[in-house]
C-alpha cells in the first residue's frame, strides 16, 4: 500500500495520546492504592504485559525475553500474557508461575487452534484467547512466519469459549460492533487494540475506549487497552477513558533487553509508581474510581 499522507496508525495513537491532559484535584486527597481485582485474582496494579512472541535470548542469558518478562510479572504481580507459539514454549511460560493469558493466533488449521486452547489449559493458563486483528493480510487471509490464518466468525469464537473454564479474551477489538459480538460469545475480556499499527489509519485505542466502554456497561467483559502504553500516565489515561487495564508493547523491550527479567520489572514498578502519583494528584483514591472528570483534549 502507497500513501503520500501519514498513515501510520502509531504514530497518530501518539498524537491522540499527547493531546490527552489531566487536571490535579489535591485538596482532600490521600495516597492511592492501585491494586486491582481481576477475574477474582488480585493484582498489584492494573498494568499488563503484552502478548509478545518471537524473542529471543538477549546478551546470551538463559532465558529467552518471553520467559524473563514472564518472570517478572510473576514478581510484580501484574497480570501476564503471551501471543503466538508452539506449546513447549508455552509449557516454559506457564513453568515461571505468572498468571498468563495464551493469545492464540486464528490458524487456519483450527485443530491447532484448539490443541493450544486444551494445552494451555492442561498446563495451567489463567485464560485463554485469540488476536482476531491477523485474520486478514495482504493476500487476503494472513500468513503469519509461514503459518496460514482464516477467518474467525462469532459462533467459532463462542466455540471457544465454551471448550474450557477460562476466561476468553478477543484482543484486536477497535469497534463497538466487535465488542457487542465478543460480548455476546460470552468473552470475558477485550484488549483495544491496533496490534502496533495492523491497519493503516487506525482508530487510537483510547478515541474508541468510551463508546465501547458505554456499548458494554453492565456486560461483565473486560476492558484492556494497549498500543503506545509507554508510562503511568498513559495508564492513567487508559482508564480514565474507560479502560480496566492497560498493556504495555514495545515500550517494556529496552529494559527487557539490557537487563531482564530486572529490568521489566524496574520499568512496571516505574509505571505503578507514577499511575499512584497520579492517581493520588487527582482525588482517586482507588483504580474503579478513576473516570474520565479529570481529563481534558487539547484542541
Ligand atoms: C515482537 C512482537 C511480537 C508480538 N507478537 C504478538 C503475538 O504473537 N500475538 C499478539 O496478539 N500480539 C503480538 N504482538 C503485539 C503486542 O501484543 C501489542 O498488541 C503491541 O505491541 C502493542 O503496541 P505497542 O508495541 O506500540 O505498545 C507482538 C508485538 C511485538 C513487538
Amino acid at each position: 500500500m502507497a500513501y503520500t499522507r501519514e498513515f501510520d496508525a502509531n504514530i497518530i495513537t501518539q498524537k491522540y495520546m499527547d493531546s490527552i491532559l489531566i487536571e490535579p484535584r489535591y485538596i482532600d486527597s490521600k495516597v492511592a492504592d492501585t491494586t486491582i481485582d481481576f477475574f477474582g485474582e488480585a493484582f498489584s496494579m492494573p498494568v499488563m504485559t503484552p502478548a509478545f512472541s518471537h524473542l529471543g535470548n538477549y546478551n546470551g542469558r538463559t532465558h529467552n525475553g518471553l520467559e524473563e518478562y514472564s518472570m517478572a510479572a510473576k514478581e510484580v504481580n501484574i497480570l501476564n500474557f503471551c501471543g503466538m507459539m508452539e506449546n513447549d514454549q508455552f509449557k516454559r511460560i506457564a513453568d515461571t508461575g505468572a498468571k498468563t493469558v495464551r493469545i492464540v493466533k486464528p490458524y487456519a488449521d483450527n485443530g491447532k487452534v484448539r490443541d493450544q486452547f486444551q494445552f494451555a489449559k492442561e498446563v495451567g493458563a489463567f485464560g485463554i484467547g485469540m488476536d482476531i486483528d491477523h485474520i486478514f493480510g495482504e493476500n487476503g487471509y494472513d500468513l503469519v512466519v509461514g503459518e496460514d490464518m482464516t477467518f474467525q466468525t462469532a459462533d467459532m469464537l463462542r466455540s471457544y469459549v465454551e471448550m474450557t473454564d477460562l476466561p476468553f479474551v478477543v484482543k484486536g477489538v477497535l469497534s463497538v460492533a466487535d465488542a457487542v459480538k465478543c460480548a455476546d460469545i460470552g468473552a470475558k475480556a477485550i484488549i483495544v487494540s491496533h496490534h502496533h499499527g495492523r491497519i493503516p489509519y487506525a482508530i487510537p485505542p483510547m478515541m474508541a475506549l468510551p463508546k465501547i466502554k458505554e456499548a458494554l456497561k453492565g456486560r461483565n467483559v473486560k476492558i484492556i487497552v494497549d498500543c503506545g502504553i509507554e508510562s503511568g500516565a498513559d495508564v492513567f489515561k487508559a482508564l480514565a477513558l474507560g479502560a480496566d487495564a492497560a498493556a504495555v508493547g514495545r515500550s517494556m523491550l529496552p529494559s527487557l533487553e539490557s537487563e531482564g527479567t530486572e529490568g521489566v520489572k524496574k520499568f512496571i514498578e516505574g509505571l505503578g509508581r507514577d499511575l499512584r502519583y497520579l492517581m493520588s494528584s487527582t482525588g482517586f483514591s482507588k483504580v474503579s474510581d478513576i473516570d474520565d472528570s479529570v481529563i481534558h483534549f487539547m484542541k
